[in-house]
């Protein structure tokens, strides 16, 4: 059973520049909900209630937002817009939060290990909400859960992406599980290679089950890429032991991360609404 999630946020969004100064990038709205909310939608929808947060300096918005706030209550109880706040008090209901803080930005990897205090030795999903994933029947999170009950290892999530986009990824080498035509045990993983370099165009998102065995390897891992603790290098030992399987998701995903894909997701959430 996965039963917690958690979200490393303390990344410091310089795309979004001014924007991102003072406001966390996840609390930036697609329409009018912040992307870090569609990301615990997404955990919720898969079973996962218990939310565990990576913070840092600057991002005590993302607290706020999980939280009951008094005096607008009470302004707007029984108004034409008090049900704006439904599924954001459903969900304040349904989940509990806890949030550590990353006190410098050493990269994805570090951030994934600050959160061990809040998840302690059971596997745990890891939902990066800037990647912003959809999926009618069956979300992204709760795809990778079937799979991981299924093989007992460490699970990430995959997309084909055209070979010159391989230097913002990491990237995968693997090979078809039997009698599958989405799951690949992963033999090599590179992270941001030159196309040149690449060992496919199957590139990872923001989405894994990690077993906590990563916590123990992310210990030892030095910086890798870009001088940042990578959670690549760490997964990239687990599939050495042949402990990583990648998954191509059945769904959207948006890159809310950079200015274009954010704008894409608004425009496709909000022709979907009308
Ligand atoms: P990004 O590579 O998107 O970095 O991090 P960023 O700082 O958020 O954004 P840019 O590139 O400066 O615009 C991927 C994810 O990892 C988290 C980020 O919050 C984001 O969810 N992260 C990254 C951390 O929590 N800590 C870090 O030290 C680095």
């Amino acid at each position: 059973m996965i039963k917690k999630c958690l979200f490393p946020a303390a990344g410091y969004g310089t795309r979004f520049l001014p924007a991102t100064k003072a406001t966390p990038k996840e609390m930036l709205p697609i329409l009018t909900k912040p992307l870090i909310q569609y990301g615990v939608e997404e955990a919720l929808l898969a079973g996962i209630s218990t939310m565990a947060i990576v913070t840092g300096r600057g991002k005590r918005a993302i607290e706020d937002h999980f939280d009951i706030s008094y005096e607008l209550e009470h302004q707007i109880k029984g108004g034409s817009k008090e049900c704006l706040l439904d599924e954001i008090r459903a969900l304040i209901e349904q989940c509990t939060f806890s949030y550590t803080r990353q006190i410098e930005m050493k990269g994805l990897g570090h951030a994934i290990l600050t959160g061990e205090t809040l998840i302690g030795r059971e596997p745990f999903a890891v939902v990066l909400a800037d990647d912003l994933c959809h999926n009618e029947e069956m979300g992204v999170l709760e795809q990778m859960i079937e799979v991981y009950e299924k093989y007992q290892c460490s699970v990430v999530a995959i997309e084909e992406i055209p070979l010159d986009q391989t230097h913002k990824y990491g990237v995968i080498a693997g090979k078809l599980v039997d009698g599958t035509d989405d799951t690949y045990r992963v033999k090599d993983m590179v992270e941001k290679p030159d196309p040149k370099d690449a060992p496919s165009n199957l590139a990872i998102i923001g989405r894994y089950i990690l077993t906590p065995d990563i916590f123990d390897i992310l210990k030892n891992t030095p910086a890798g890429k870009g001088g940042e603790i990578q959670i690549t290098d760490a997964l990239l030992e687990q599939a050495k032991q042949g402990n990583v399987i990648a998954y191509k998701f059945k769904g959207k995903r948006f890159d809310c991360g950079s200015v274009d894909g954010f704008v894409e997701a608004t425009n496709w959430f909000y022709r979907k609404s009308k």
